[in-house]
C-alpha cells in the first residue's frame, strides 16, 4: 500500500492536479514545516546575482516582507529584474537567517512578465517619499509604503464591520445618488446625465429632481432606525469642498451608526469611544508590522505610537462648547480667527484644544444652534442657544467625528424647517417623526481620518488608493 505522501505523489501523476502547491508569501514565510514542490508567484523586490549563489526578494501583496528566493546562478535571466512578475518553483526549506523563517530554494524560475527598470519610476531598494510616488497613482501600490496602507485599510474596513456586527447593528447601504443636502452646506456634487443621454430623454433632470452625489448616509439611516434599533453604512461620499487642504478630499468613506431610543448625547459617545479603540487595538494586533512602518519611518517625529498607547489606555476626555471657547479666549497663542462663541471650531483652535487636554481624543459636545444643521435636537437651554451635537477631537488631524441626538419631537422640527423653508422638502423626513418616533442620535466618522490618525499621515491623499482628481492622471 502506498503511504500518504506516496499516494499523493501517485496521484499527482495520474491527475491533472497541478504540480506544485501554490504559496502565498505570508503562507511560505509563515510555514512550520519544510515543503517540496511549492509555487509562489510575485513581484521581483532585488535580485543579488553571486558567483556562486542568485538571491531574490518577491512579493505578492501578502505581507510586508518578501520571501527570499535562493537560486544557481544558471537560472539568472536579462528579464529577471526588480519589477518583474515571476513564478519561482521548488523547495520550501529553513532559512539559516535569524531575520526570516523560511527561504525557496528555486527549482526553476519564470518571467511572466518583464519590467524595464531604466523607464520603471521605482527603484530597487529606495526609500521614496510618499510625495515622488503620489505623482504615479497607477503605480504606486507597489511600493512598500502603499502596499502597507492598503492591507491597514482592508483590515481597518473588516474590523469596523466587525465591530458594528458583533454589537448587533444591521448593515444599511444607504443610496450614493439622492436629493437631499443632509447637512445642508449645499457641498453637493449635482448629478446629470451625459448630452447624449439628456437628448434622448428630453428632460431638464434625469430623475425630474436635481439629484445629488450623498453628502451623508444619516437621513437613510435614520429612516432604517424607525425598524431597527442599531443601523450602521460605510460607503464612499462626497463634498465639493477645497480637496487641496490636507484632511479634506472630494470622495472620501464616512462610517455612520444611528441608535434609537437613546437617552443622551453619552449614548452616542460611547459608541464612537468604544469603536474608535476596538478598531484601533484589531488593527494593531492583525497588521503590525504594516503599521510598525508608518510610526517608524513615515511619522516618527508625531510619536504616534504612544499617543495610541496612551488613547487605548485612558477614557476620552468631554468638554462643552462653552468651555472650549472660554479655554481658547484665555490662550496665550493668537488665532488667525479669533475665538468668539457663536462661531465654528477652526481647525487651528481644534489642535489647540486637544494639546490643552493633554494630546488626547476630545468630545466637544452642546453647539450654537444656528452652527448646526436643521436635524440636531434643541437643547431648551435658552431660546434656540445649542444643540446636543458632538464632535470628537483628536491629536494631529482636528475633527474625527461628527454626530449629534436627532429631533425627534415633531413641532420642534416642523418650525425649524418651516424657518429654513424646508418643510415642504422633507415632508417624508417629518413623516418619521410622526409614526413611532423615539428619540435617537448618531454619528459619522471619516475613515481616511481615522486611518491619518493612527497612521501619523499628514495628507489625506496618501491614505487612498487612488490620489483621485489631484494630478493629471486621472484614474
Ligand atoms: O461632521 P460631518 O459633516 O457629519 C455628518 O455628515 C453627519 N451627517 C454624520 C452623522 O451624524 N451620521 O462628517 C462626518 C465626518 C467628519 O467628522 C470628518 O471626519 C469626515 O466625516 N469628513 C471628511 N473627510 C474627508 N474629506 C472631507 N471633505 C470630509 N468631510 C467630512
Ligand atoms: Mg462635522
Amino acid at each position: 500500500m502506498l503511504g500518504a505522501r506516496g499516494g499523493w505523489q501517485a496521484l499527482r501523476r495520474c491527475s491533472s492536479l497541478p504540480r506544485a502547491v501554490r504559496l502565498r508569501v505570508r503562507e511560505a514565510l509563515g510555514a512550520r514545516e519544510p515543503a517540496d514542490e511549492v509555487k509562489v508567484q510575485g513581484w521581483v523586490r532585488s535580485v543579488r546575482a553571486q558567483k556562486e549563489v542568485l538571491f531574490l526578494h518577491i512579493n505578492d501583496g501578502s505581507s510586508l516582507e518578501n520571501l527570499q528566493v535562493v537560486a544557481d546562478p544558471s537560472l539568472e535571466n536579462r528579464d529577471l529584474t526588480f519589477g518583474s512578475a515571476v513564478e519561482v518553483e521548488g523547495k520550501l526549506v529553513k532559512s539559516p537567517h535569524r531575520m526570516q523563517n523560511m527561504e525557496l530554494k528555486a527549482e526553476t524560475i519564470r518571467v511572466v512578465g518583464p519590467c524595464d527598470t531604466w523607464l520603471f519610476p521605482l527603484k530597487m531598494k529606495e526609500r521614496h517619499p510618499l510625495e515622488y510616488v503620489r505623482q504615479f497613482p497607477h503605480l504606486r501600490c507597489r511600493n512598500n509604503t502603499l502596499g502597507s496602507l492598503l492591507r491597514i485599510r482592508s483590515e481597518a474596513t473588516a474590523a469596523i464591520h466587525s465591530f458594528f456586527q458583533d454589537n448587533g447593528y444591521v448593515h444599511i447601504h444607504t443610496p450614493i445618488i439622492t436629493s437631499n443636502d443632509c447637512e445642508g452646506a449645499g457641498e453637493l456634487f449635482q448629478i446629470e446625465a451625459s448630452n447624449e443621454a439628456k437628448e434622448s430623454a428630453e428632460k431638464t433632470y434625469f430623475f425630474n429632481v436635481p439629484a445629488f452625489l450623498t453628502v451623508s448616509g444619516q437621513l437613510h439611516l435614520e429612516v432604517m432606525a424607525g425598524a431597527f434599533t442599531h443601523v450602521f453604512t460605510f460607503g464612499p461620499t462626497f463634498r465639493a469642498e477645497n480637496s487641496q487642504s490636507r484632511r479634506h478630499l472630494a470622495e472620501f468613506y464616512m462610517v455612520e451608526a444611528e441608535l434609537s431610543f437613546t437617552e443622551n448625547l453619552q449614548d452616542v459617545t460611547q459608541v464612537i469611544e468604544d469603536l474608535v479603540k476596538t478598531a484601533t487595538s484589531t488593527v494593531l494586533s492583525r497588521c503590525p508590522r504594516d503599521v510598525e512602518l508608518f510610526h517608524k519611518y513615515v511619522a516618527p517625529a508625531q510619536k504616534t505610537k504612544d499617543r495610541l498607547e496612551q488613547m487605548l489606555k485612558n477614557k476620552f476626555v468631554t468638554i462643552s462648547y462653552n468651555e472650549a471657547v472660554e479655554i481658547l479666549k484665555q490662550a496665550s497663542q493668537t488665532f488667525t480667527f479669533k475665538p468668539e462663541w457663536g462661531c465654528d471650531l477652526q481647525t487651528e483652535h481644534e489642535k489647540y484644544l486637544v494639546k490643552h487636554c493633554g494630546e488626547v481624543p476630545l468630545f466637544v459636545i452642546n453647539y450654537p444652534y444656528d452652527l448646526k444643521p436643521f436635524y440636531m435636537r434643541d437643547n431648551e437651554d435658552g431660546p434656540q442657544r445649542t444643540v446636543a451635537a458632538v464632535d470628537l477631537l483628536v491629536p494631529g488631524i482636528g475633527e474625527l467625528c461628527g454626530g449629534s441626538l436627532r429631533e425627534e419631537r415633531l413641532p420642534f422640527l416642523e418650525s425649524r424647517l418651516q424657518r429654513l423653508g424646508l418643510a415642504d422638502t422633507y415632508q417624508w423626513y417629518l413623516d418619521l417623526r410622526k409614526f413611532g418616533s423615539v428619540p435617537h442620535g448618531g454619528f459619522g466618522m471619516g475613515f481616511e481620518r481615522y486611518l491619518q490618525y493612527i497612521l501619523g499621515v499628514d495628507n489625506i491623499k496618501d491614505v487612498i488608493p487612488f490620489p483621485r482628481f489631484s494630478h493629471s492622471c486621472l484614474l
